[in-house]
């Protein structure tokens, strides 16, 4: 059985608590795409050369969750070569016998616009950072800063920008608990999957 999730959102929405709790819950494989992008970003050099040698082993550095991951990432995910590089490998997850769910940017958009369920998972900047915070420390005006100039390169740049597919269902997480999100997003893919059967 082929069936895809797609999850898009910006940092920090709570795209991440969901994909594994959908996975978890219906079996599906899950796929963080935005680690492929901090694991080019994290080992230097020519980016689009990175992105084209990506291995599995890559995705497991222990560096790729930072502040300053996220950054290098968004800064390699501009270049439309590296996207080009990292399609055929989300594409194969996306169609994997058993369902899989990807999360990250353009995945209901441009990788899997086929995808049977899609979910934009999106809430304030100030709730996003403030979540980030508590996760990461830091100074906390400082991780705003970075969550808005993160958000406008991934909305603003011309290759595969971030933004709600169409027929996207959008879940605002900003004032619900993370069980509650993760209930309304699992009501959605359940619905999704008896249409299809
Ligand atoms: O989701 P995460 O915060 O790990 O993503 C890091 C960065 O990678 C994002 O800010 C974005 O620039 C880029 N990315 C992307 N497309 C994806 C996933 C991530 O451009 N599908």
């Amino acid at each position: 059985m082929i069936f895809t999730v797609a999850i898009d959102g910006p940092a920090a929405a709570g795209k991440g608590t969901i994909s594994r709790a959908v996975a978890a819950r219906f079996g599906f494989a899950h796929l963080d795409t935005g680690l492929l992008y901090r694991a080019v970003g994290a080992l230097g050099g020519d980016p689009v050369l990175a992105a084209r040698g990506l291995t599995l082993a890559d995705l497991e550095r222990g560096d790729l969750r930072s502040m300053a991951a996220g950054q290098a990432a968004s800064k390699v995910a501009v270049l439309p070569q590296v996207r080009q590089a990292l399609v055929a490998f989300q594409r194969r997850f996306a169609q994997r016998d058993g369902g899989a769910v990807l999360d990250g940017r353009d995945i209901g958009t441009v990788i899997c616009p086929q995808a049977q369920v899609k979910l934009f998972i999106t809430a304030s900047a100030e709730v996003r950072a403030h979540r980030r915070w508590l996760e990461l420390g830091g100074d906390k005006a400082q991780v705003l800063a970075e969550v808005r100039e993160r958000d406008a390169r991934d909305m603003g740049r011309a290759a595969s920008p971030l933004r709600a597919a169409a027929d996207a269902v959008v879940i605002d997480t900003s004032d619900l608990e993370a069980e509650d999100a993760v209930a309304h997003a699992c009501a959605v893919v359940e619905a999704g999957y008896w249409s299809e059967r």
